[in-house]
């Protein structure tokens, strides 16, 4: 079937020239973090004891994140995310990275971890696709929120 733009559709599958010149290619770093992701939370969540917990949908495509952290109350620094998600391999490689980015080195303050951008966490995964720009930031989203709600339950929460 083709339709006037020059789109071919068989089922809810579009494909159309435009798309060919885009890169498809992923990072080495990628897909090690795709094929290997860390910290991601395989045990049930409801035996594991977080501090916060976040949440984030993608409108785009529908996938969920659910991000668990566990912070130093001395420090205030994350000591354990771990993460779970419907999402695509970009989405999988993209949150395993930020996980690792907020637990090094002794663990990221939670006043610097808010405040993490997806553009951080894709120079660190060495970039992805434009058009997979929307799943790096579902991890991102998530960890905002389970900052912020460790936040409601212990002191104020940023907006
Ligand atoms: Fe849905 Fe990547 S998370 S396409």
């Amino acid at each position: 079937m083709e339709d006037k733009n020059n789109k071919q559709t068989k089922g809810d599958v579009v494909s159309n020239d435009k798309y060919k010149e885009e890169s498809w290619v992923y990072s080495g770093i990628v897909k090690d973090h795709f094929f290997n992701p860390r910290n991601i939370l395989l045990d049930s969540d409801a035996l594991y004891e977080a501090d916060g917990i976040g949440v984030a949908g993608s409108p785009a495509c529908g996938d969920m994140m659910t991000v668990w952290i566990k912070i130093n109350p001395e420090t205030k620094k994350i000591k354990e995310c771990k993460w779970r998600t419907f999402g695509c391999a970009s989405a999988i490689a993209s949150t395993s990275m930020m996980s690792v980015m907020v637990t090094e080195n002794g663990g990221m303050d939670i006043k610097e971890a808010i405040n993490l951008k997806p553009q951080q966490i894709l120079e660190r995964l060495g970039g992805l696709p434009d058009r997979k720009f929307h799943c790096s930031v579902l991890g991102h989203i998530a960890l905002r929120e389970s900052i912020n709600d460790y936040l409601k339950k212990n002191g104020s929460a940023k907006k």
